[in-house]
């Protein structure tokens, strides 16, 4: 019986161990490419906004110290997409909320994509798929998304084309973390964005060909539209005094009974069932202000922030469901480099309107780009 908690223990400190090495090489990666690159590592193409927040939970959620019915916020939302710089590319888009109207300080960040699944649900999964991006993207992918079927069917839910507006699309955490109400209850936690009114539809959708080919990102052929036509017409909508409005909202689910069922319950391509873990109303969120350029560039967000009742599980291991967010908290050395690269060298410019420019990139080359 001691022989056998000693050989477990020796498991446990070997997972750690590597789960220490892969961040440690996973980190050191991406951080030599923002800063060389002087980009971020992910949603690199973006707009940052700014807005008003005010906790209007829901009266079957626990009592929280943080959501404080009434409380306000002024605060910063960044729209983005996971990758390419081209409005018009099939891509996974984002919403970032902080809780206070800052480039970085904030007592709550939030970090949300589109879709109910991501294309990898924990480090040795988002270590794959960081090699097949690195070698080139595009067809890249095929034998990743081949090898994971949840992958394949991860990227198809994920992926918008042609939104809109960025505030009529539905964006979730999919990752769990941590959250202790007043009555000390750890309970673990998603959440959404949606927009508001919401009837259950978003905008952008991909249709089954889309779906089905999540890795084939180029604009249509047919596209009319520059490189940057969604971020100038969000602009024109603020500018015009229209406010984006939409609804922050929270699942909330008891740990299981059993440790043989947590990754189940915690794995990011494994979404809750709604009827038995409704999304409940959290806050209401008003944005009314669109921030230049240089602004946004240098808004950044972080998973560190947020309060000591809303905690980030540990990860035990890199198979563990956890370790997405293990990596994501050691990747703030990432920001720091790309923010290290500004202070050298300057802020680099906006990418251009046209995709004749030659940062455009074509997967696969496309011989004349719309
Ligand atoms: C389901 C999992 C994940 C989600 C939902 C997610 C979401 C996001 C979002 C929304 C952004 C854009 C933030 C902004 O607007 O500035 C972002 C950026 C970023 N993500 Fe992730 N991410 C995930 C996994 C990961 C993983 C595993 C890593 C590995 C280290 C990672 C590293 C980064 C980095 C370095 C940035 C850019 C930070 C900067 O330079 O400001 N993410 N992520």
């Amino acid at each position: 019986m001691i022989e056998h908690k000693f050989i477990l223990a020796l498991v446990a400190l070997f997972d750690r161990w590597v789960l220490a090495l892969v961040t440690f090489a996973v980190t050191l990666i991406i951080s030599a490419n923002s800063f060389f690159g002087k980009k971020r590592m992910s949603h690199e193409n973006g707009i940052a906004l700014r807005g008003r927040l005010r906790i209007a939970a829901d009266a079957r959620m626990p009592e929280h110290d943080f959501f404080e019915q009434g409380r306000t916020f002024a605060c910063r939302i960044r729209h983005g997409a996971a990758s390419f710089t081209d409005d018009a590319k099939l891509v996974v888009r984002s919403a970032s909320i902080k809780f206070a109207d800052s480039r970085s300080k904030s007592p709550m960040d939030i970090l949300m994509n589109t879709g109910r699944m991501p294309l990898f649900w924990n480090a040795r999964t988002f270590v794959q798929f960081m090699l097949r991006s690195m070698a080139g993207k595009g067809k890249e992918y095929v034998p990743y998304l081949r090898a994971h079927p949840p992958a394949a069917i991860g990227g198809g839910d994920g992926v918008r084309r042609d939104p809109v507006s960025p505030h009529r699309l539905v964006y979730q955490t999919q990752t769990t973390s941590g959250f202790i109400g007043r009555d000390k209850v750890f309970r673990y936690a998603r959440y959404r964005l949606v927009p508001v009114p919401f009837d259950g539809e978003e905008s952008g959708l991909p249709d089954e060909w889309d779906r089905n080919h999540a890795w084939l990102q180029n604009p249509l052929f047919n596209e009319t539209r520059n490189r940057n036509y969604l971020k100038d017409a969000t602009r024109e909508l603020l500018a015009s005094g229209e406010v984006m409005r939409y609804m922050l909202q929270i699942q909330l689910r008891l740990p299981p009974p059993d440790d043989t069922l947590q990754p189940e319950w915690i794995a990011a391509d494994v979404p809750w069932d709604e009827t038995m873990f409704p999304y409940l109303d959290l806050a209401a969120l008003d944005v009314s202000e669109a921030l230049s350029y240089k602004e946004g560039v240098l808004t950044w967000f972080d998973l560190c922030h947020h309060p000591k009742s809303l905690p980030i599980p540990k990860a035990r291991s890199i198979d563990d469901a956890h370790s997405l967010n293990h990596l994501r908290l050691a990747g703030i050395w990432a920001t720091r480099a790309r923010l290290l690269s500004y202070r050298l060298t300057g802020v680099p410019p906006a990418f251009p309107d046209s995709r004749q420019a030659k940062d455009w990139k074509g997967l696969p080359p496309m011989a004349k780009p719309p």
